[in-house]
């Protein structure tokens, strides 16, 4: 894919690459896992920071949050950055509550949750291992149990997913995690008939939606989850820790963040937006992150991204004689495949092969294995062109045994 022009000011491709401060001797195809944070997004971060600086004591504590102590002069900024967000996601604005990131805002929720001796949390294989580990560790507090569901994979639909969630449901199950984007897999799941099927069964939903601000639509409210918690550095081009976290209005009383500050009992939004000193600058300068998204346009950034990851997926497949797992609508802006089978499955060779195309061929590419096999995931952002991906490829094949 040559670069573009689009209606708008902006031309898709390596042109792109002046907006972020990503070394250009670097193919970068791994947008998905810290996100990159564009130059004029720093600028404002910067710029928050300075006027922080200013006057630090009086910005933190009497203009950022109200948590009920006196009388603020003007709106919180911390308020003021949620209505933006917000509206991106189409919460309402004091529904929009900031985390530090995705495990921040699992962990509020799962250490929140009034799990009693003998519940248990059912989750995916797909799901991100470190929130496996928080509702461990929080099932193990209340003497309840985790268990892990096998997504039918590879060869999968949407149907097949809701089916095998449908009966791994038991009656001792009281909340459902599940990602709506899979960070190993790329996987699009079904997540608002996931949702339904387990408000009919009386089951509390956990949606980790860590790679979906941004990168897809979301109508949080429309989804009819109990909680959702996004990453907005990842695709939201803020700045790095942000992410948001919803709860629906019945699950909103139990709900407290992991730290507990002067906030305390005086409504979500005081909880969450006052945790004891600490830098406000990414929450305050997400609004730049999605003023920038708007201004390449949200539908040409979302098409140009999938049809590269899913054009250069269903190319290197084809030359490797694999299949992508799923269809191609199950996919964004990042898309798995098996790795080609001459390289191998064992753990230690792929971490040694993605070292090499890392610190020798300068590639970031993310490479890994799962249910003893191998696999590529390709992520795809504006800055991305086809000629990144065959980069990728002419290097897989000089290392190929
Ligand atoms: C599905 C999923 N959940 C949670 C996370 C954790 O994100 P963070 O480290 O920002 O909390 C990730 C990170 O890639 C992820 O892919």
């Amino acid at each position: 894919m040559a670069t573009t022009a689009l209606p708008g000011t902006h031309t898709f491709g390596h042109a792109m690459l002046s907006h972020w401060p990503l070394d250009p001797s670097i193919t970068y195809l791994n947008h998905g896992t810290v996100g990159v944070v564009p130059h004029r997004v720093l600028a404002v971060q910067q710029a928050i920071r300075d006027e922080i600086e200013r006057q630090p004591a009086r910005f933190l504590i009497r203009e950022l949050a109200d948590v009920g102590q006196w009388p603020l002069r003007e709106a919180p900024k911390m308020r003021t950055a949620a209505a933006a967000v917000a509206a991106f996601v189409r919460s309402a604005p004091e529904d929009l509550l900031f985390v530090e990131n995705a495990t921040t805002g699992c962990n509020a929720v799962l250490r929140s949750f009034p799990f009693a001796a003998g519940d248990e949390i059912l989750l995916t294989d797909h799901g991100y291992g470190a929130i496996t580990h928080a509702a461990h560790y929080a099932a193990s507090r209340a003497g309840a149990t985790v268990k892990s569901l096998e997504l039918p994979y590879p060869g999968t639909t949407p149907a097949a997913i809701v089916r095998s969630i449908e009966a791994a449901l038991t009656s001792r199950t009281r909340l459902l995690i599940v990602d709506h984007v899979c960070s190993g897999s790329s996987l699009i799941l079904p997540v608002a008939e996931i949702a339904a099927l387990c408000r009919a069964r009386g089951v509390a939903t956990l949606v980790d939606g860590a790679h979906v601000p941004g990168a897809l639509p979301l109508d949080i409210q429309a989804i009819g989850v109990d909680f959702y918690t996004g990453n907005l550095h990842k695709w939201a081009m803020s700045p790095r820790p942000l992410a948001l976290l919803w709860a629906a209005p019945n699950r909103r009383a139990d709900l407290h963040p992991t730290v507990i500050s002067w906030g305390y009992e005086k409504g979500l939004a005081a909880e969450f937006d006052m945790l004891g000193t600490r830098d406000p600058s990414p929450a305050l300068a997400a609004p730049e992150g999605l003023a920038f998204l708007r201004e390449l346009g949200l539908d040409a950034m979302r098409e140009w991204n999938h049809r590269l990851a899913w054009d250069a997926a269903s190319s290197l497949a084809a030359r490797w004689g694999v299949e992508v797992p799923a269809p191609e609508a199950m996919y964004g802006s990042m898309v798995t495949i098996p790795l080609d089978p001459r390289f191998g499955a064992e753990p230690a060779e792929i971490e040694a092969l993605r070292s090499a195309l890392l610190y020798e061929d300068r590639i970031e590419a993310q490479l890994f294995t799962f249910r003893e096999r191998a696999w590529l995931r390709l992520a795809a952002q504006v800055y991305n062109e086809r000629a990144d991906y065959e980069r990728l490829r002419e290097a897989l094949d000089r290392r190929v045994r």
